[in-house]
């Protein structure tokens, strides 16, 4: 079975501010270039997509890595990613989640393999609760149960590519892929993440990057 990462790396970093996320560094390395170098060893190719008129010469990535022009949402990219390859397995990663444990990733591709569709994801730790209006204390919400989705999530490529058909047709625009194959109505297996696996969205995220760098290189 023939494996891909595909690395949707073509977002603007509209909230972090520092133009494309994906060419922002820590610790001296670009976070596209971590989350290339976490998936290099575990696949036999790695495609990116970028935002229009940006490439990957710039970036000292590792390796035999491709890439692509990415759409205007993260689905878009996706998409075309999937489109771009012919894997029979894929691991969909953002770029801007630098820290992979090589186990997790691992754990995701083989239940990918085995059962069509998995994603890393951590069970939620803080108390949860729905606004009753602006910055009012409404509902309590339990968290037995509940999982903060993460990625990589892996799919047999050709049962992604139905799931992303299906929701273009209806018109849904999701922000994972795990959720497009779940409104099949198939299962998707939960693998135990990792909390270094946040995704890098906002100044503060990139405090703890800039951080955890430092560990993560050592
Ligand atoms: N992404 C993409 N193509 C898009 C939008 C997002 O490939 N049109 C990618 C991003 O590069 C990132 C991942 O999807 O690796 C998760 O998206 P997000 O964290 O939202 O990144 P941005 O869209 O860049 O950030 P923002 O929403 O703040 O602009
Ligand atoms: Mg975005």
């Amino acid at each position: 079975q023939r494996t891909a990462a595909l690395i949707p790396a073509a977002g603007l970093g509209t909230r972090l501010g520092q133009g494309p996320k994906a060419f922002v560094t820590v610790g001296g390395l670009s976070l596209l270039a971590r989350s290339v170098a976490a998936l290099a060893p575990l696949v036999d190719e790695v495609v990116v997509a970028l935002p229009d008129g940006y490439a990957l010469h710039d970036l000292n990535l590792p390796g035999d890595v491709r890439a692509i022009t990415g759409g205007a949402t993260r689905q878009a990219s996706v998409l075309a990613l999937l489109q771009a390859s012919e894997a029979d397995v894929v691991l969909i990663h953002d770029a801007a989640r630098p820290f992979l444990p090589p186990s997790v990733g691992e754990a995701v591709k083989a239940a990918a393999a085995q059962t069509g569709a998995a994603t890393a994801a951590l069970p939620v730790a803080d108390t949860l609760v729905r606004q009753a209006g602006p910055n009012l204390w409404g509902q309590l919400t339990s968290r037995e149960g509940l999982w903060a989705v993460q990625t990589p999530q892996g799919f047999r490529r050709e049962l992604l590519l139905e799931a992303h058909r299906a929701a273009e047709k209806s018109g849904i625009q999701a922000t994972d892929d795990a959720g497009l194959v779940a409104r099949l109505g198939l299962p998707v297996a939960l693998i135990l993440g990792d909390a270094r696996l946040f995704k890098v969205t906002t100044p503060g995220d990139l405090i703890l990057a800039k951080a955890l760098a430092r560990l993560w290189d050592a």
